[in-house]
């Protein structure tokens, strides 16, 4: 067998002058110059000028003629220097091109369904429909940006790696074929053979078993974990993702939080050219959070903050404002800074979109240079006007814009108004930064379901801080939880908590969730392995996909998985799902309903 090469496409230069090298890759662009044919030859490592000259092999040169982009050749030839005013300052090799004696065709291409080439760091299948590119994703991935993307994905999973090795954790991989671990997603079931009419499913996150691996007394644990959710998939969801999990026994919340911070920070120090904006990472209270900005996941790029003015007006006689505090509501403004430019159109929008979200309406009160524009001025009058735009900082050329309401409307409306007003004002200017933060002291569960149980906040393993225990009897709502979220731009990019490790208080949470004995006996396993001594223990999970998204300054998820599902679920690489054979399902003891 002929040797396929000698030096990859990315690596000649001038040092090289004079050397014969065997190169293979594919063909990338052919351009035909009065005799000489240039071949931009392209393999993972880069892009090499290859000249053809029938002067130099007419064999060779005919053969050129003939061949087109993504063939993929084999070639032998001699390094020589561009003429000056050839070189390409943009390529590696931009100062050398190879002018071949001898040429082989590997295998050969039809002409794909779109442009792959890269041309100068021009993407040109960047406008491809997207179902065209997952259908070809071999193609899509010989693309510079999908290249470089997994590149970057990979150098990361094997910093973690080894980072992790440092610090004593062990990679332990947990079972895919499990029982349900509730994450607050659907399962994916799988139908066993074996045992039929009984089904496995897929893990959500390897939640217990993780814990399981603590009180087997492993202490330091991690995993790049597969998840499956059967969800609704959005920009930064996927029904298949992977998390980077972690969790470690007699560990402090500050220490887990601290840990991720340093592993973090260097990873975007040494893999991205991203900067960190707030070293440490800042550690805010969810009570805070949700008050300044109205959701628990804050873009921190920018400084946009709600304020609760309800004490000023109380009394005004503006009943939209003074009714919703009387009846135990709140009324909270936001001010924009150089919104009075705005429309009256995307004003009327922007009330819209809050009445969508559940609002009555937008109050708002445009500031200009002599006057105050508003449809609330006249029933709040001058003096109480001015003393709210003064209590916001208001200034010439702003707008406050106002929410009247309960609490958590109000608080909803207002977090969401106010990132549409960070798209519309542009305030994220520079891409490049990095804000993350963890949030922490959430409560315990979300707010009390009608029928009297609750919905945990993260999920049923979340220790309850141990100062509000007694809570968990009078006031539940009320409980704090050791959970921790970290944020960043906008995102959560990661969650975990301290975990329970005690059979009755594992027992109450149950009872608050509203477990039946049934579903309470499916989770024996863990109350059972809480009774043989578990140690403390706690972790957290990142959501790897989400994280070098942001990191690649990617709008999808999709961009940093060589395979991902397609908007409606599919896997249109493999065409799944799919039917299956009669017999399979046969095996399987399953019929299918008619649809
Ligand atoms: P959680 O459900 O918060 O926690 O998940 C952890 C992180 O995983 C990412 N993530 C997703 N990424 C892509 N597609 C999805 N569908 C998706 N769902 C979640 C998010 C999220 O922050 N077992 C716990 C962790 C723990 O307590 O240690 C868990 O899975 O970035
Ligand atoms: P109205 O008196 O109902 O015409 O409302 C006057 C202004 O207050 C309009 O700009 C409405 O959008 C706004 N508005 C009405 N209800 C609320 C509310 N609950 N919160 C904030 N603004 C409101």
């Amino acid at each position: 067998m002929q040797q396929y090469r000698t030096r990859s496409c990315g690596e000649l230069t001038k040092k090289n002058e004079g050397k014969r090298v065997i190169l293979s890759g594919w063909v990338n662009s052919r351009r035909d110059h009065g005799g000489l044919i240039f071949i931009d030859l392209r393999d993972r490592y880069g892009l090499t000028q290859i000249t053809f000259d029938p002067k130099i092999s007419k064999e060779s040169w005919e053969l050129a003629n003939k061949i087109r982009n993504e063939y993929v050749i084999r070639i032998k030839g001699k390094v020589i220097l561009r003429p000056n005013d050839m070189i390409n300052s943009k390529l590696k090799t931009g100062e050398i091109e190879v002018r071949v004696e001898n040429i082989g065709v590997l295998s050969e291409s039809k002409t794909p369904p779109f442009e792959v080439e890269e041309i100068d760091g021009i993407d040109k299948a960047k406008d491809v429909k997207e179902d065209l590119r997952l259908e070809y994703r071999y193609l899509d991935i010989r693309r510079k940006k999908m290249r470089d993307n997994l590149k970057v994905r990979h150098k990361i999973i094997k910093f973690i790696r080894d980072y992790l090795d440092q610090k004593d954790f062990w990679e332990i991989e947990t079972p895919s074929l499990t029982k349900s671990t509730p994450e607050g997603a659907r399962d994916f079931i799988v139908p066993s053979r074996l045992h039929q009419g009984k089904f496995y499913s897929l893990p959500q996150s390897p939640q217990q078993y993780k814990q399981l691996l603590m009180v087997g007394g492993i202490e330091k644990y991690f995993q790049i974990a597969r998840c499956f959710r059967d969800e609704d998939q959005r920009g930064s969801r996927q029904l298949e993702f992977t998390q980077l999990d972690i969790e470690m026994s007699f560990v402090t919340q500050d220490e887990i939080l601290n840990l991720m911070e340093d592993m973090i920070i260097r990873i975007v120090e040494k893999l991205s050219d991203k900067e960190i904006m707030f070293k440490p990472f800042p550690r805010l209270n969810y009570d805070d959070v949700m008050k300044k900005y109205g959701v628990d996941k804050p873009d921190l790029r920018y400084n946009l903050e709600i304020e609760d003015i309800s004490d000023i007006v109380r009394d005004c006689d503006f009943t939209v404002f003074s009714g919703a505090v009387k009846n135990g509501g709140v009324v909270k403004a936001i001010c924009a800074k150089g919104a009075a430019k705005f429309s009256r159109t995307y004003i009327d929008k922007l009330t819209g979109y809050a009445k969508e979200l559940g609002a009555n309406g937008l109050a708002y009160i445009v500031i200009k240079e002599n006057e105050l524009q508003s449809p609330i001025v006249k029933f709040l009058g001058d003096d109480l006007s001015q003393k709210i735009i003064k209590q916001m900082k208001g200034e010439p050329g702003d707008i406050v814009f106002f929410g009247a309401d309960r609490e958590q409307i109000v608080r909803d409306v207002l977090g969401q108004i106010r990132i549409k007003l960070a798209e519309k004002l542009n305030l994220i200017d520079d891409n490049n930064k990095l804000a993350f933060a963890f949030v922490v002291n959430w409560p315990l569960f979300e707010e009390e379901l009608e029928n009297g149980h609750y919905a945990p906040e993260h999920h049923m393993f979340t220790m309850p801080h141990e100062d509000d225990l007694s809570l968990l009897t009078s006031n539940p709502g009320k409980a704090r939880s050791y959970q921790h979220d970290m944020i960043l731009n906008g995102q959560e990019v990661a969650g975990g908590s301290i975990r329970i490790h005690n059979r009755k208080i594992q027992e109450k949470i149950f009872d608050l969730i509203g477990f039946t004995d049934k579903r309470k006996k499916s989770f024996e396993h863990m109350l059972r392995a809480f009774e043989y001594g578990p140690p403390p223990h706690g972790g957290i999970a990142m959501g790897l996909d989400r994280f070098i998204m942001i990191l690649r300054d990617e709008a999808d998820i999709r961009e940093v998985i060589a395979f991902p599902k397609s908007g409606d679920g599919k896997d249109l690489t493999m065409g799944a799902p799919s039917e299956i054979e009669k017999e399979q399902l046969d095996e399987l003891g399953i019929k299918l309903k008619k649809s």
